[in-house]
């Protein structure tokens, strides 16, 4: 194996000085997660009811309370198939990132909200305050990635966020990413809100079965597919990056 990267310092505030953003960087959901208040007000207190909204009005839960816990058994079946460097994109409080660490991998996790990552440094991960979208560090070299917990929606567009994840995964690293219990293939705005109201404005996201993800990613020419399974009552899927 060549030298792991190096893992950064975590920068619990505003990204102050990004470097550029590259071609076609759109900073708009980036704001949606990073400026969402009752989303960040979830990630100090560690407690929902929290919600994503849909503008047909029916809601998908978001499961603060079990991201602000250890990692459980489900999670604990990623964890087993992480391999080398692993970049936990979305990271959120960091549940993954400690466990990691105590397996002795190098681990990074990102998150555009600073509540995020400031939560998943005091939980004893290495994080930094940056979206998947931005330059990232050892970009090409990561062995392995996760989009869990739903963050294969980041940004609302599967394809798009696929081609950026093997843009930072080397050559036979893989992607480990949670998916949708029913064959979905959808693209949704929404907004965070409490389950009564929602708050902001909307911003892209998406859902995804393993099928359609697998359809996806093969489209994308740079994975493959390299494993289904399910615990706990989830689902996951394992990408190879060709
Ligand atoms: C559905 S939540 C999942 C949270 C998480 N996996 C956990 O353990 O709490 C989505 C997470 O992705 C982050 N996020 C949203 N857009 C992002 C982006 N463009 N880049 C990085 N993180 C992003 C949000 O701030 C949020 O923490």
């Amino acid at each position: 194996m060549s030298a792991p990267p190096r893992v950064p310092h975590s920068r619990p505030g505003p990204a102050a000085a990004e470097p550029a953003a590259p071609e076609g960087h759109d900073t708009h959901e980036e704001h949606a997660w990073s400026r969402c208040d009752p989303w960040s007000a979830a990630l100090r207190t560690g407690r929902g009811p929290l919600y994503l909204h849909r503008e047909d009005g029916t809601r998908h839960p978001l499961d603060i309370e079990r991201w602000c816990a250890a990692p459980d058994a489900a999670d604990r079946t990623v964890i087993d198939r992480c391999r080398g460097t692993v970049l936990d994109i979305g990271c959120g409080p960091g549940r993954f990132l400690a466990a990691l660490a105590e397996r002795r991998l190098t681990a990074l996790g990102i998150d555009s909200n600073p509540h995020a990552v400031a939560r998943a440094v005091r939980t004893g991960g290495g994080a930094l305050c940056r979206s998947v979208f931005a330059p990232l560090p050892d970009t090409g070299t990561w062995h392995t990635a996760l989009l869990l917990d739903g963050n294969i929606g980041i940004g609302g567009d599967p394809p798009r966020l696929l081609r950026r994840t093997a843009e930072l995964v080397r050559p036979g690293g893989v992607l480990l990413a949670e998916t949708a219990a029913h064959a979905l293939d959808e693209r949704l705005s929404v907004r965070v809100g409490d389950g009564r109201r929602a708050h902001g404005s909307p911003f892209p996201w998406a859902r995804l079965g393993s099928g359609a993800l697998l359809r996806h990613a093969e489209d994308t020419g740079a994975w493959t597919g390299a494993g289904e399974w399910e615990a706990g009552g989830r689902r996951f899927v394992a990408l190879r990056r060709v």
